[in-house]
């Protein structure tokens, strides 16, 4: 069998640069090495209602956000499917059925979200709907026979899950799913990019992200004020590398083309670290170089997004043209899931 990849993200906001490292390049490399039969891209609306339902505005505009920076980052509607959740309505009924098969409490110790509840303070307001959501997902994954899933690695507990119902389902009902398997990107500190405030995740709502779709400037100023080192005070201290977040974004983005180009009296970032360590070398002219390298990384992505800003409409036929696809490979498999559990009583109920 040739693999079949589905990924996704919710529609909160525009997607960053944590994203793009942690996951979107990889999805974008996926799609043009074309080691695949079919590759999804879902854009989760259903699942961002789970903390957004008194918001649903955020969500629909949101939609446009995440699929202009897809599609500006090199995915490509010629290759790959992109679609949006909620127009898949045999999701839904998958995630129902699936449901039977995971207790409340192995939700609630599911790593992500667990961490997830713990930032939106919901205690005794947890809505129901939230807590479910790793169900949803793995409706999601199994719905298009995924085998692989290029995600960051906040997302593996969903994964794991994914895969016991996979494992519940098969074992109950008889072989129906395709067990899924999470595919990270190799380098690792890619996997999950601290803010630019040093915090170790990067959000929206904690204000230390740098976006997509950020000018030139908005990315320099946000580089020139990123957490360092705060005992490197003069240029002559020795600097500390690790936890600096400038060096972890180098070692998340900078090639050795870049370093050569950008400083070249080095030869690589290692000497560049060494130079940091022993004191010397001044935050600014690192942070000049991180700069950079970012803004080389983001021209091309903003030179197109400014395309799919001024033909919206283009992009929204994209993304109805791949849910009407979506939807019926959905219902095939939602066929099976009934047959298998045996409430297709339409072809089995009457002679
Ligand atoms: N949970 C993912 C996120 O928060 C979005 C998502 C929904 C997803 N369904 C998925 C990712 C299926 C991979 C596979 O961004």
């Amino acid at each position: 069998m040739k693999n079949i990849i589905l990924t996704g993200d919710r529609p909160t906001g525009r997607l960053h640069i944590g994203h793009y490292v942690g996951s979107l390049k990889n999805r974008v490399e996926m799609q043009n090495e074309g080691n695949f039969d079919t590759m999804y891209v879902m854009i989760a609306d259903a699942q961002a209602l789970g903390d957004n339902h008194d918001n649903i505005q955020k969500i629909r505009n949101n939609i446009i956000e995440v699929a202009i920076d897809y599609l500006s980052c090199g995915l490509d509607p010629n290759k790959i499917t992109l679609f949006i959740q909620s127009e898949i309505p045999q999701l839904t009924e998958l995630t129902f059925y699936y449901m039977n098969l995971v207790t409340l409490s192995r939700l609630t110790r599911n790593p992500t979200v667990k961490e997830e509840i713990k930032l939106r303070n919901f205690e005794t307001s947890l809505p129901v709907g939230f807590v479910t959501y790793p169900i949803s997902q793995a409706a999601d994954i199994t719905a298009f026979n995924a085998n692989l899933v290029p995600v960051g690695d906040d997302q593996l507990p969903m994964i794991e899950q994914t895969r016991e119902i996979v494992r519940a389902f098969n074992s109950l009902y008889g072989e129906t799913l395709v067990e899924p398997k999470a595919v990270l990107p190799k380098n690792e500190v890619c996997r999950r990019l601290p803010g630019t405030d040093g915090n170790a995740k990067m959000g929206k709502s904690l204000g230390n992200c740098i976006y997509l779709a950020d000018d030139e400037k908005t990315v320099n100023q946000k580089v020139m004020g990123m957490y360092t080192d705060p005992n490197h005070i003069k240029v002559s201290d020795p600097g500390k590398v690790e936890g600096n977040v400038v060096f972890t974004y180098l070692d998340a983005f900078a090639t050795n083309e870049q370093i050569k180009k950008y400083a070249p009296e080095y030869n690589n970032l290692e000497e560049i670290k060494e130079h940091y360590k022993r004191g010397g070398l001044g935050d600014v002219k690192v942070k000049k170089l991180l700069a950079n390298v970012l803004n080389e990384v983001l021209t091309p992505i903003r030179e197109k997004r400014a395309y799919y800003e001024a033909h919206k409409n283009e992009v929204y036929d994209i993304l109805f043209k791949g849910s009407d696809k979506a939807k019926q490979v959905a219902q095939q498999t939602l066929d099976k899931v009934k047959k298998a559990m045996g409430i297709n009583y339409r072809d089995i109920l009457k002679q």
